[in-house]
């Protein structure tokens, strides 16, 4: 099974014998300019919404527990799930479902996942937002093959938050994690507990995924069609991004789900391999941001809407018992088109005792210190040959970008020409300008990715600590990633 790889992306745009930048507006005319790529469609009639519940991944019990070290256990496979009524479709999994379990950590103690990899690939499982030594950080050609077993390690000294873990292996990002290789990893740590935050029932972790499907239920990616690799025209779309027109919640069409009148935690993760979503609820309300990638805000932050690229993260509490009960509130997609314009319907049930009250202070956010380097990193399309690149390069293993030195903050200007969700592993950052102007309204905190729209320059602030080691950076549009926009960096 091959992926919509580097060596099949230069091939079609040479054979296609023109620059896809050239006049090509890489799918940014049909689906809008919300995101860059374009929709695959469905072979089959979608799904009626808002009639399925939503589903809660499970969170994974431990194997063993030690003084200071959670063990868990994870096998890749396939299986053949229930997705949409009346067919059947194959997954990859964690565990061999979809989205996997998720793993609960505490702060300070070592979580160790052992991974058996019974797919018929190799994979390489990345913790997302971790803080992690190099060797356990899944960099994408450190391969496992099928039927091996791999120990990652995560120390987990950083702040609550919601990270996630989902397949990195080079080349094939996007199509492993489209089948289904994704799941949360929620750190809890006593800052966060303080708050008493709503917890249990109330704290809803929500992976949203766009996703296409075959007549016969089974998943849609473009590699998948060999017309579709072969014929300049048809393969150049889907080289900006693969949108789906199926939205999944937590891997459910459309669900329902049934709410107290009381305030609930969501755990937005926008897990979708292009898609860039603008959320709001229908019939209004706010959507009140308490956290971000990497934890919680210093205050909390009433939106009426809120962007999220691919790969980030929105921790909001949202106040059911302003509503009557009985009312359907819809979660929206404003940047979406047709269907994937709604993605979750909440039906509001009575109101229920609720003992959270939304401090005025939820953490203290660090200001970084000054930086003792300014780097420029371009984000670009170079034409058929060369890709997409990071400062006219297409990834190598060789190739560092930048060279760090442990406990440095740095200052990274990030230009770029269609939208790219800029993503660094290792550490946090901090944005500090987008332009000529600050900070955008949904760039409070501390972030692990910046949603970069065409033709912008922003400034983000990182402190390279824990580690030493060779990391990755790149553009979390996987389509993109894969076809070699991502950079390493060596902290020294
Ligand atoms: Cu979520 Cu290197 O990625
Ligand atoms: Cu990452
Ligand atoms: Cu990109």
């Amino acid at each position: 099974m091959s992926g919509l790889s580097r060596r099949a992306f230069v091939r079609a745009g040479l054979a296609a014998g023109v620059g896809l930048g050239i006049g090509v507006p890489l799918g940014l005319g049909a689906s809008g300019s919300a995101s860059t790529g374009t929709v695959l469609r469905s072979g089959l009639p979608l799904p009626t919404a808002f009639t399925r519940p939503l589903p809660v991944p499970p969170v994974l019990a431990p194997v063993r527990r030690d003084a200071s070290t959670d063990h868990f256990e994870i096998t890749q496979a396939r299986a053949m799930v229930s997705l949409l009524p009346g067919v059947r479709t194959e997954i990859w999994g964690y565990n061999g479902i979809f989205p996997g379990p998720t793993i609960v950590s505490r702060r300070g103690r070592t979580t160790v996942v052992r991974h058996r990899n019974l797919l018929p690939v190799p994979t390489v499982v990345h913790l997302h937002g971790g803080r992690t030594p190099h060797d356990s950080d899944g960099y994408p050609m450190d391969l496992h093959p099928p039927l091996s077993t791999t120990d990652y390690t995560y120390p987990l000294d950083q702040r609550a938050a919601a990270l996630w873990y989902h397949d990195h292996r080079m080349d094939f990002t996007g199509p492993g994690v489209w089948r289904g290789l994704a799941g949360f990893h929620l750190i809890r740590d006593d800052e966060e507990d303080a708050l008493g935050l709503p917890a249990g029932a109330r704290e809803l972790p929500l992976m949203l995924t766009d996703r296409s499907f075959a007549a016969d239920g089974s998943l849609r990616y473009p590699s998948l069609d060999p017309t579709l690799t072969m014929t300049p025209g048809v393969t150049a779309p889907y080289m900006a991004g693969v949108l789906g027109d199926v939205m999944l919640v937590n891997g459910a069409p459309w669900p329902l789900a049934d709410v107290d009148g009381a305030q609930y935690r969501l755990r937005v993760l926008n897990a979708c391999n292009a898609r860039r979503l603008d959320l709001r609820l229908d019939p209004g309300g706010s959507l009140t941001q308490i956290g971000t990638d990497g934890g919680l805000l210093a205050t909390p932050v009433h939106h009426d809407h809120f962007e999220l690229a691919p790969a980030q993260r929105l921790d909001a509490i949202v106040d059911f018992s302003a509503y009557r009960p009985g009312t359907e509130v819809t979660l929206v997609n404003d940047f979406g088109a047709g269907r994937m314009g709604e993605v979750l319907r909440f039906r509001v049930g009575e109101r229920a005792p609720d003992r959270f009250r939304l401090p005025d202070r939820l953490s203290a956010i660090e200001p970084l210190g000054p930086p003792v380097v300014t780097r420029t990193m371009r984000f670009a399309y170079e034409g058929a040959s060369r890709g997409w690149t990071i400062n006219g390069q297409g990834f190598g293993t060789d190739v560092i970008a930048a060279r760090p030195a442990l406990g440095t903050t740095e200052v990274w200007r990030l230009m770029t020409d269609f939208h790219h969700p800029v993503h660094l592993h290792l550490n946090p950052f901090q944005v500090l300008s987008r332009g000529i102007t600050g900070p955008g309204e949904f760039d409070a905190g501390w972030k692990d990715t910046i949603d970069l729209r065409p033709a912008e320059e922003a400034a983000i602030a990182v402190r390279f600590d824990g580690y030493r080691g060779k990391y990755v950076f790149h553009c979390h549009n996987l389509e993109h990633e894969d076809m070699m926009m991502m950079a390493n960096f060596e902290v020294v």
